[in-house]
């Protein structure tokens, strides 16, 4: 495993509401950043009086407002791996406490479903009133993360509870809750993405459109929920997920070294890939010439590397993915049992604006017992809510 940031790729939106402590927002942007987060920020309007727009962006945050096209709170509700709230005043605290929804911050916080952090700043008696004790203790019982408030000398002049905890402190807490989270510590996870290429000789070979989006998406989820993630990847246009171990190959029989290579630290396998099923039987050593009218090429049959990482024993976790043409689940149903795998996830790859190189997929989820058919979806979307099933299906994991 590469050396990683304590926060790689983790998608954080950061709510800044108006307390004087808003000024030291852009050092905690720096060092979220620093820790490899991605950083977007939703900023209140009175936060404005303390911190700008320009001074967030210049460390590394992408400032957001509810002026662009589409459902923005929506888009953000879901982009998020947290929500953080820093400083959060007692009126956001309030409004939170309430289900309020009226701006962009709040409805965001409303309609997502990754965890909620507030780092609360107040005058002490502000902070000690009945009502913001009432509406935090609801707020807890919500599974809402308090970060602090510190002790110490306040903005005000008076001395108590109420300060916004430092932001190194508060991106400590980030990383313990991570770790906390991840209900897939210690579990190691193999997963093939992208097309394969077959040569036939030096210039030429057989390869598919896959792009491996797929593949890399559930790599990153996987890791997210603090899996160590071993990539096996065809050749691809995309960057490797933070945090994840890429072994880069070319064609199926190297895709299949690489993988049992793994067979003894694998206790997930999820077979993205676009195999290529058969191979030129001969590859040639020099460029082929056109000197025959017609051509024929001779294909040999490759290994079929869901099936085999399958029959292991003891067997992994095993995960395929059918593309199918014409009727996707009696398909994808007897290749589930052919291949004797735990999970199939069918797509159809003749439908408008999913499956192969698109960003959206619509999947069917296939089990020994039952069909489930999803929405068509961001396959980032898709690859979270997929892992999601892996653990609910692992025997010694916990829910997320
Ligand atoms: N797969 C594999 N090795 C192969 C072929 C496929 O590991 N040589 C995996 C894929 O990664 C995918 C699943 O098997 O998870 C199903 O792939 P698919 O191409 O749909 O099925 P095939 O077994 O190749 O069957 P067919 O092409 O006849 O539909």
């Amino acid at each position: 495993m590469q050396d990683m940031p304590s926060l790689p790729g983790r998608r954080i939106v950061l709510g800044i509401t108006g307390g004087i402590a808003a000024y030291k927002t852009p050092e905690l942007v720096r060092l979220l950043h620093a820790r490899g987060a991605l950083v977007r920020v939703v900023l209140s309007h009175s936060a404005r009086q303390f911190v700008t727009a320009g001074a967030l962006a210049a460390v590394g945050a992408q400032v957001v407002d509810d002026r662009g096209p589409g459902m923005v709170h929506i888009e953000l509700a879901r982009w998020a791996d947290a929500i953080l709230i820093a400083p959060a005043t007692a009126h956001l605290l309030s409004r939170l406490a309430a289900g309020a929804a009226d701006d962009l911050l709040t409805t965001a916080c409303l309609a997502t479903e990754a965890p909620l952090c507030v780092a609360p700043a107040m005058n002490r008696v502000m902070w000690r009133h009945a009502a913001t004790r009432a509406n935090c203790a609801l707020l807890a019982e919500r599974a809402v993360v308090f970060i602090g408030p510190a002790e110490g000398p306040q903005a005000c002049g008076e001395d108590g509870p109420g300060r916004m905890t430092e932001p190194c402190e508060i991106v400590a807490a980030l990383e313990r809750l991570w770790a906390a989270h991840g209900s897939l510590q210690g579990v190691r996870a193999v997963v093939t993405a992208g097309a394969t290429y077959e040569a036939l000789d030096p210039a030429r070979g057989f390869t598919n459109r896959s792009t491996g989006k797929m593949g890399y998406a559930l790599a990153a989820a996987l890791a997210d929920q603090g899996a160590s993630v071993t990539l096996v990847s065809g050749p691809t246009a995309l960057a490797p997920p933070p945090g994840v171990r890429i072994m880069a190959v070319t064609s199926a029989a190297q895709m299949r070294d690489a993988v049992m290579a793994c067979r003894e630290e694998m206790d997930v396998f999820v077979g993205a890939a676009a195999v290529a099923d058969y191979r030129p039987q001969t590859v040639l050593a020099r460029k082929l010439k056109k000197t025959a009218d017609a051509l024929t090429i001779t294909f040999v049959r490759n290994p079929d590397i869901l099936a085999e990482v399958a029959a292991l024993t003891p067997p992994p976790f095993t995960v395929g993915f059918a593309a199918e043409t014409g009727d996707l689940e009696s398909q994808a149903r007897a290749k589930r049992a052919r291949k004797g795998i735990d999970l199939m996830v069918a797509n159809p790859i003749d439908e408008e604006g999913v499956g192969f190189a698109h960003d959206d997929n619509r999947v069917l989820l296939i089990d020994k017992d039952r069909t489930v058919a999803w929405a068509a979806a961001p396959k980032t979307e898709v690859a979270r809510a997929l892992v999601r099933e892996i653990i609910k299906r692992l025997p010694r994991t916990a829910p997320p």
